[in-house]
């Protein structure tokens, strides 16, 4: 008998169930109380230094009511990576093997090894537990609560620009963030977790490894920090300018292309997951990549273009799906970039997304659209059309800020206080202005990057602007309404003020639109 199997140990539902109990709050009660049915098999961790389980993680597949990705990464190899999951009342019933992705990072040329697990045929708007796992190691274990299918209420928030709470470079006798991290990074993680949503949109630049001395502590920071929420909830990304890694596979994304596993849109592989779909409820959330038609030059490559018009073609194809399907009233768009700023000194708006999506956006009647880049809260009206000028500038359809009826006119969101040392808050104009990023010069070394050309305009689309809180997310309450009649969506900001889930309301506001079905 291999030393492995001399000590490994048998596992009742029952032992399993004590164990989830001390993980899983308010589910382990109903697991303590379960019958045994059949036993569950894991080894007991061996003290040969096995990894353990890292950064622990969620992502919806294209249908989040019936498909959930578990994944964790070691740098070390390992042996059968797997999830065990079942129902509260059942225990862990059902072994699905995960499929490890690797890639190198071309800086510290360190090997990262990232373990997915797929589950499907869940039940929809149900309540799993899991246990992540491989051979030498204790189990990690997490909640999975799948989408309700068909219009039922339900919570989703979103933010961007987090970076970490963590210190990660040492300089002469101190250390210091490098990836423009601050403890708030942690206190929006708990402010998330406080509320408890089915899913969060983070709208790009998640923890700004390309800035960082060390990449891979970097990511692994990250993970770190929000793992006590991804791991019963899906994160649900868009990658940002700063998920542009120099040397990180063809346009710069393999970290984020390996850590998350993301909803299959058809694209060639070497661009998987830069953008994607998927289904929760009546709501279609579409995740784009804007490096590809944005103006500015904000990664550590110029990547304007990379996809050839494929991106585009993509979310063409999906918006008119979205709209040809009885099932779903609201187009959600998370994307990096923002069409809209009234912020100076900083990135602005830019032209290429003006250009690209918002005459789609237009004519596929997307409801809302969530982004970050800039560094506060700010939301426009309801937005039809363009002015015929140099900047594009998008035309109000309504001035009326507290309900909002989206099948006129799409709502722009930043959504960009998720946590780092530069909020941009304090840097709006006095009167709604917006800087817009129509080109670029040619590259300067004293900033690293092609020199962005700015228009100023003036910005009619403004409707909120939140100076006074450099921290913040929003959660949207979906209510489906009735046949006939009307489905809603409140949208309240909430500022994010301290530790320990310390959070305010700031604005609340309900978009509106006819129900389809
Ligand atoms: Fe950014």
């Amino acid at each position: 008998m291999s030393d492995g199997i001399s000590r490994r140990t048998v596992l009742t539902t029952g032992a399993a169930a004590a164990i989830v109990g001390a993980g899983a709050g308010a589910v382990g009660v109903a697991l303590l109380g379960s019958p045994g049915r059949g036993p569950s098999l894991w080894s007991r961790p061996d003290q040969s230094g096995t990894q353990p389980v890292g950064g622990l993680h969620l992502q919806f597949g294209k249908d989040a009511s019936t498909e959930v990705v578990v994944s964790w990464h070691t740098i070390d190899a390992v042996h059968n990576p797997r999830v065990m999951i079942g129902t509260p009342t059942s225990g862990f019933g059902r072994v699905v093997q995960a499929e490890t992705r690797t890639y190198r990072d071309a800086k510290s040329k360190t090997e990262v090894r990232v373990h997915h697990a797929r589950l499907d045929s869940l039940a929809p708007d149900t309540d799993y537990v899991y246990a992540a796992l491989h051979d030498g190691t204790d189990p990690e274990l997490g909640t999975i609560r799948t989408a309700p299918s068909g219009r039922s209420p339900f919570c989703f928030t979103s933010f961007g620009d987090q970076a970490t709470p963590t210190l990660g470079r040492l300089t002469e006798k101190s250390y210091r963030s490098d990836n423009l991290g601050s403890p708030a990074a942690g206190d929006t993680t708990t402010a998330i977790e406080r509320l408890g949503p089915l899913f969060n949109l983070v709208n790009g630049d998640l923890c700004y490894a390309n800035l960082a001395h060390d990449r891979i502590r970097c990511w692994s920071d990250w993970f770190d920090n929000n793992t006590r929420s991804a791991r019963y909830r899906p994160w649900m990304p868009a990658a940002g300018n700063h998920e542009n890694e120099f040397g990180n596979g063809p346009v710069g994304y393999a970290a984020y292309q390996t850590y998350f596993v993301l909803p299959d849109s058809g694209s060639d592989a070497e661009l998987r997951g830069l953008w994607y779909s998927f289904t929760a409820g009546s709501v279609r959330v579409i995740s784009l990549n804007n490096d590809d038609i944005c103006f500015q030059d904000g990664g550590n490559s110029y990547i304007h273009g990379y996809s050839g018009g494929a991106q585009k073609r993509w979310l063409e194809n999906e918006l008119t799906d979205a709209r040809a399907d009885p099932r779903v009233d609201w187009v959600v768009v998370c994307m990096h970039q923002t069409a809209i700023s009234t912020a100076d000194h900083t990135n602005g708006a830019d032209l290429g997304i003006r250009q690209e999506w918002l005459p789609l956006f237009d004519h596929h009647q997307v409801d809302l659209v969530v982004c970050g880049h800039e560094h506060h809260y700010e939301r426009s009206h309801p937005v039809r059309g363009t002015q015929d000028n140099q900047t594009r500038t998008p035309i109000p359809v309504d001035d009326r800020t507290d309900v909002i009826d989206t099948s006129k006119g799409t709502v722009h969101l930043v959504i960009g206080g998720g946590g780092t040392s530069v909020p941009s808050n304090a840097m709006f104009f006095p009167q709604p202005r917006c800087r817009v990023v129509t080109g670029v010069g040619t590259y300067d070394p004293a900033i690293w990057r092609k020199t962005p050309i700015y228009v100023v305009e003036d910005a009619p689309w403004s409707a909120f602007r939140d100076r006074e809180n450099p921290y913040g997310f929003v959660a949207f309450d979906v209510d489906p309404g009735s046949p006939g009649g009307n489905t809603s969506m409140k949208a309240t900001h909430y500022a994010v003020n301290g530790p320990y889930g310390a959070i305010s309301v700031v604005e609340q506001f309900t978009l509106t639109r006819p129900r389809r079905g």
